[in-house]
């Protein structure tokens, strides 16, 4: 596959077939993805990779920890600026609504968008979730680093035919992740992502999601 096709063809992957993903793929692109570049090679990311009885496990534990604590733990980051407004709160609202129109669950049916928010917390069903996480110290430069892994990653796994999601949401449980997986005090969770096969049908995969004309982003001088 070509790059041009692996990075037009990714999309956030939010419902995935019931298909097994050989784990020595897995290793071997987590492997691969870590020759993304970073600052000073410093290769900040530090990945955890979930499947199999400790994924159901992990699961049951988030339904249990969804239901006593529907908000979360509170995550150390903000997820989006407190003071998020104009184009970009615009963004946000705009693939909200495209998602929730494609899968018809309207506005008021909060019930309802809150039951699809929290398929998150299930990896929606992928066979393989991973977690981010990143030096608790590290700054601004280095969670920057973290993106390129995780783009790097996302598009070898198109190019071997398998799709992602990126979620920041599981951020918001990250006493939780933190202790399933063992990771060390020092390290704090970014981010998950469900891993696995598309399922090409559904809804959730088939609504669009617009980008801004080349013109509002990019200034091109001389
Ligand atoms: C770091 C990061 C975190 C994200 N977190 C979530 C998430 O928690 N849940 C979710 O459904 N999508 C999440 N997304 C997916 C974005 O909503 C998606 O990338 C964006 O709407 C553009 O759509 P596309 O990826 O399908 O092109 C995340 C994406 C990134 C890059």
């Amino acid at each position: 596959m070509r790059i041009s096709k692996a990075v037009a063809t990714r999309r956030s992957v939010r419902a995935f077939l019931d298909k097994q993903v050989d784990p020595a793929l897995i290793r071997r692109l987590i492997e691969q993805a870590g020759r993304a570049p970073s600052g000073g090679n410093l290769q900040p990311w530090h990945i955890y990779v979930v499947t199999g009885a400790p994924l159901a496990q992990l699961k049951s534990l988030m339904e249990e920890k969804i239901a006593s604590n529907p908000k979360g733990e509170g995550s150390e980051f903000n997820i989006y600026p407190p003071e998020l407004e104009g184009i970009y709160a615009d963004r946000r609202y705009k693939i909200g609504e495209a998602m929730y129109n494609g899968l018809a669950i309207a506005r008021e049916d909060r019930a309802g968008r809150r039951m699809w928010f929290n398929r998150n917390y299930r990896f929606f069903d992928a066979p393989v979730g991973l977690f981010c996480f990143i030096e608790r110290y590290m700054g601004p430069p280095q969670w920057s680093d973290m993106g390129m892994y995780l783009q790097t990653l996302m598009l070898l796994l198109r190019e071997e035919g398998l799709d992602s999601c990126a979620q920041e949401c599981w951020a918001l449980f990250h006493n939780t992740i933190s202790t399933f997986v063992q990771a060390p005090d020092h390290h704090m969770l970014f981010c998950g992502m469900a891993i696995g096969y598309r399922d090409p049908d559904h809804a959730a995969n088939n609504f669009p999601s617009e980008r801004a004309a080349l013109e509002e982003f990019a200034t091109f001088i001389g």
